[in-house]
């Protein structure tokens, strides 16, 4: 087998401080695209000679054909092991858990998360270091250094490995080991969670839908709920994964998820339901005829965790990103728990995990997470609802209605403005940002700004400071408001809106969020002129 160093020159990669690259498909599909991102990645973590990897994507389209280039530039390069899911496959969560179960070095998980898969959809690869979380700073700017000066990458001239048969071969002097993609996350999830509780709990008749959106989590949900846990047949929908998610958009929110939402507010609906996205990173959960926001979720599942035997000795603390909802908060207040804000994204949870500050975290996109992995985890939230379902015997709803009497409710609602073009949305941004010293104290479409910022994050462990990560406005009556821009759109801009209306234990719980949210909505379409900048006051989609 001979080794090929291929001339290549600087390229555009992942940007410094983002986790993965995610690009169109066609693009990563470019001869010397994903390789360069590779070789520059291997360059960056100092090579990749005597190392071991994990590597797993979501299915999507172009998985198998990246995974083969990996491993054989794995090879070229000179790792000495590297663990591959079954058929190429592996959630996020389980890439994770894998890294740091088998101590790897690190690990590529391939995936654009919730974005549409297919040749003319997006496509991407994560970098994931030995904690099992996201590359650092430090690493995805060695990464975009890499991009700049790369010359060449170094593959192996071989034939395609094997993905289907798990088992361990050789390919030059590199060891692979294809693993079954579900028993070791199953076995970790089998650990935190009382098993035979659910078990118990769907023997008695409980009914259950899991929307799988046709990705990565099908396999895992299928083989635990249906399998382990004795959940029905059929409890598990659009199980299989596809290259293309079935057309779909694997995004579990009311929006994507419409099927399941539509069966959850019918008559015939099942006592729980949830979904996951394209790698199994994201949850949405949804009781009978009462959807859950991820913020509540999070709040929920802070207060009550200690149902579940893996965090049967309490919660160290609890961390959200600024745009969630303070329900948690409310919570971590009242238990006496250390609290943290971060800014969006994943990747600021890992010190504050590492350095057990924290137990819980959650986003309120969707990601729900713990110490167990370096990863939110779709379907760990999904079992720690059932755990809690499972002992305290009340429906979704009525955990929902004592969690408010107890703490409060948060109203909550994210409005997504898509594809703006970037102009006007960095100048709506800069409109607010210009008057954030003169907000305070002014009343606007008759509601009282008590406070507005531009939110930095000083993370407690190694100091860092983040600027610029959302602009906040607060009102009397505890309400707020943030503003920011999307940092994973692939069009134009997204600007985000994310509303919030604390209603204290005391108040009406009954209401829409569009009735709770109104007047905060209203002070915000005034302060940001969003009619002149946008055209338009209607978000694209509102979760
Ligand atoms: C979005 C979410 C954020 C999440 C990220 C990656 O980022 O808002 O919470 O961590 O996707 O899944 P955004 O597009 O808002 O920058
Ligand atoms: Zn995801």
């Amino acid at each position: 087998m001979t080794i090929q160093t291929i001339s290549k020159g600087p390229f555009e990669g992942q940007k410094p401080g983002t986790s993965g690259l995610r690009k169109k498909t066609r693009v990563f599909m470019e001869p010397g695209y994903l390789e360069c991102f590779v070789q520059a990645t291997f360059n960056a973590i100092g090579g990749a000679a005597g190392k071991s990897f994990v590597i797993g994507g979501d299915g999507r389209y172009f998985n198998r054909e990246a995974i083969q280039i990996m491993l054989k530039m794995a090879a070229a390069n000179g790792a000495a092991r590297v663990i591959v899911g079954q058929g190429g496959l592996l959630s996020t969560p389980a890439v994770s858990n894998l890294i740091r179960q088998r101590q790897t070095d690190g690990g590529f998980v391939l995936s654009a998360s919730h974005n549409p898969g297919g040749i003319d959809a997006d496509f991407g690869v994560k970098y994931n270091v030995s904690n099992g979380g996201p590359a650092p700073e430090a690493i995805t700017q060695a990464m975009f250094d890499q991009t700049q000066t790369i010359d060449s990458y170094r593959i192996l001239e071989t034939a395609d490995i094997d993905l289907s048969t798990c088992g361990t071969s050789s390919v030059d002097d590199m060891q692979i080991e294809i693993v079954d993609p579900v028993t070791d996350y199953a076995a970790l999830m089998a650990k935190l969670f009382d098993f035979d509780k659910i078990r118990a709990l769907f023997a008695g008749g409980f009914t259950m839908r899991f929307d799988a959106m046709h990705a990565v989590t099908g396999p895992y949900a299928t083989s635990i709920l249906e399998g382990v846990l004795g959940a029905p047949a059929g409890t598990v929908i659009n199980a299989v994964p596809s290259e293309d998610f079935g057309g779909g958009h694997p995004d579990p929110n009311p929006v994507w998820a419409k099927e399941l939402m539509d069966e959850m507010m019918s008559d015939t609906a099942p006592d729980f339901g949830a979904a996951s996205d394209g790698d199994g990173d994201r949850n949405m959960i949804v009781g009978r005829g009462v959807y859950v926001t991820p913020s509540d979720s999070l709040a929920v599942l802070a207060a009550n965790a200690q149902l579940a035997p893996g965090y049967a000795r309490g919660l160290a603390g609890v961390a959200r990103s600024m745009p969630t909802s303070a329900a948690s908060d409310k919570v971590a207040e009242r238990l006496g728990l250390a609290c943290f804000e971060t800014p969006t994204g994943w990747k600021f949870f890992g010190n504050l995990l590492d350095a057990g500050k924290v137990t819980l975290c959650g986003e309120e996109s969707a990601g729900t997470g713990s110490d167990h992995v370096r990863e939110k985890d779709g379907l760990w939230a999904v079992l720690l609802w059932l755990n809690i379902l499972a002992e305290r015997g009340q429906s979704v709803a009525d955990i929902l209605t004592d969690h408010w009497a107890t703490y409060g409710r948060n109203y909550y609602s994210r409005h997504d403005y898509e594809a703006v073009p970037t102009e006007a949305a960095n100048a709506l941004m800069q409109g607010v940002r210009d008057r954030l010293g003169a907000l305070a104290g002014t009343t606007i479409a008759g509601l009282e700004v008590t406070g507005a910022d531009e939110f930095s994050y000083h993370d407690p462990v190694d100091g860092s400071v983040s600027h610029n990560q959302g602009l906040r406005l607060w009102f009397a009556g505890e309400g707020r408001a943030v503003l920011r821009l999307s940092g994973t759109g692939t069009e134009g801009a997204t600007l985000r809106v994310y509303l919030e209306q604390y209603a204290p234990p005391e108040a009406d719980h009954g209401l829409t969020p569009d009735v709770a949210l109104r007047a905060v909505r209203d002070a915000v379409v005034e302060i940001t002129g969003m009619q002149a900048h946008l055209g338009r006051i209607e978000p694209d989609v509102k979760t």
